[in-house]
């Protein structure tokens, strides 16, 4: 029996945001609970008792713990996990970790989310790869996706055979447009063909079930102050222990060994776990509270309970503000799409022609500060989307006040020639 109040606004005062304003952008930056605050402000006070004891052993033990615990969550063995900073520095650990030779392929979808998409684009520039971009156009079923991914294999192979397509990165769940990428078949796309598989699931963990050893990707990343209410900084990344002689930390440590050196399996999965246990000194309270957020979610009732209610608001919630705005919501006929983020499309004509870069900081400002609520913005295919993230604190109530401040932000936006805007980043 859940010891807080039921789901929806109720659960609003057990996080420390703002009482006047409409959360509908969880998928952004992520927020953890109010009753986690002080247990990291403890771990940084534990941190300070005996600093060398701290950081040379009790870290270590109960992030063992840790990584146990989250191995039982997402279904894999505890040596396969590493706890780091963020998808970002995940995704950078894999990829300049590889070894690609000139003129390798790399298959990248394209609604990779900005930061992948330009690391991505380092990857191409420092060692002379190809690119190869996906055109992922929404909606679409994930037989279309994942035959968008086949055809463009075969086409580079048809192109030249003697060229490897190294290595395929896609989302578990894409940013913007925010929908579930049939992920788990484009795993079994990639070992048919021979190429490892870089999953970006920085919406995946809290947000939909994860199985790691039954879908087996080649590396899965995924942030745990997204959707696991944990203090940002605080990310997973999963490697089998296959491929833990192939990559590294992005920030080479103390810990460092040749791989090469390693006379067996289990030698370089602990030096794998040694170089990743070991970002450098750090404050590691976020790491160390994933545990809480755990049992936090536990006392909501648990990830079934969690993530069917955000399933089912993000959906209700989308249907309602689309037929408010007279629009509709980005599905495709199988209803794959959607999970706990629903993207509207908004009511928006741009007859003042305004840039897109003005747009979008136009709505971010106008939703945020006049109207003081806020998704997420974005332009995909030729339209402008809202998208709406539904968490265990919203309900339908939310989504109403979205529909109504939608309708004047979009009103007042067509009657607007230029809009230059005081954010810092739009
Ligand atoms: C799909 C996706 N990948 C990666 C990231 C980067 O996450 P972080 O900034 O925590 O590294 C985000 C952030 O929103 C994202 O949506």
């Amino acid at each position: 029996m859940s010891k807080h109040p039921t789901f929806g606004r109720a659960l609003r005062s057990e996080f420390l945001l703002q009482e006047d304003f409409v959360p509908l952008n969880h998928g952004s930056f992520g927020t953890c609970p109010r009753s986690i605050h002080p247990l990291r402000s403890e771990w940084q006070r534990k941190s300070e008792l005996n600093p060398d004891h701290f950081f040379r052993h009790f870290v270590h033990l109960q992030l063992a713990k840790t990584r146990e615990r989250l191995a039982r969550f997402v279904h894999c063995d505890a040596d396969e996990l590493a706890i780091l900073i963020n998808a970002t520095a995940g995704i950078n650990a894999v990829v300049r970790s590889l070894k690609f030779k000139p003129g390798d392929k790399i298959l990248c979808a394209s609604t990779l989310y900005n930061a992948i998409e330009r690391t991505m684009a380092f990857i191409q520039d420092s060692q002379n790869v190809q690119l190869v971009k996906v055109d992922l156009v929404y909606p679409l079923s994930d037989r279309q996706v994942v035959d968008a991914f086949k055809d463009t294999i075969e086409r580079e192979r048809a192109k030249d055979s003697n060229v490897p397509i190294r290595m395929a990165v896609f989302d578990a769940i894409s940013s913007v447009p925010g929908v579930r990428c049939p992920f788990e078949a484009l795993i079994k796309l990639c070992k048919e063909y021979e190429i490892l598989s870089l999953v970006d699931g920085a919406h995946a963990i809290g947000q939909i079930p994860l199985d790691l050893h039954e879908s087996d990707p080649d590396f899965f990343i995924t942030n745990c102050h997204k959707w696991l209410h944990t203090p940002r900084g605080a990310a997973l990344l999963y490697t089998p222990r296959r491929n833990h002689s192939l990559i590294h930390p992005s920030i080479i440590n103390y810990a460092y060994k040749d791989y090469s050196q390693c006379s067996e399996e289990a030698e370089v999965t602990a030096a794998y776990q040694l170089e990743f246990g070991w970002p450098g000194t750090m404050d590691f309270s976020s790491f160390l509270c994933i545990d809480a957020a755990l049992d936090f979610r536990e006392s909501l009732g648990g990830e079934e309970a969690i993530q069917s209610y955000c399933n089912e608001l993000a959906r209700r919630g989308g249907e309602l503000v689309a037929s408010k705005w007279g629009t509709e919501i980005l599905e495709n006929e199988d209803k794959t799409l959607t999970v706990a983020m629903v993207n509207v499309r908004l009511p928006f004509s741009n007859k003042g022609n305004l840039p897109d870069r003005q747009i979008s900081k136009a709505l971010l400002e106008k939703f945020n500060d006049e109207h003081h609520t806020l998704g997420q913005p974005f332009k995909h295919n030729g339209h402008w989307y809202m998208r709406l993230s539904a968490q265990v604190y919203n309900d339908e109530s939310d989504f109403e006040h979205m529909a109504q401040a939608g309708l004047k932000v979009c009103q007042d936006l067509d009657a607007t020639t230029s809009y230059q805007g005081k954010w810092t980043i739009g």
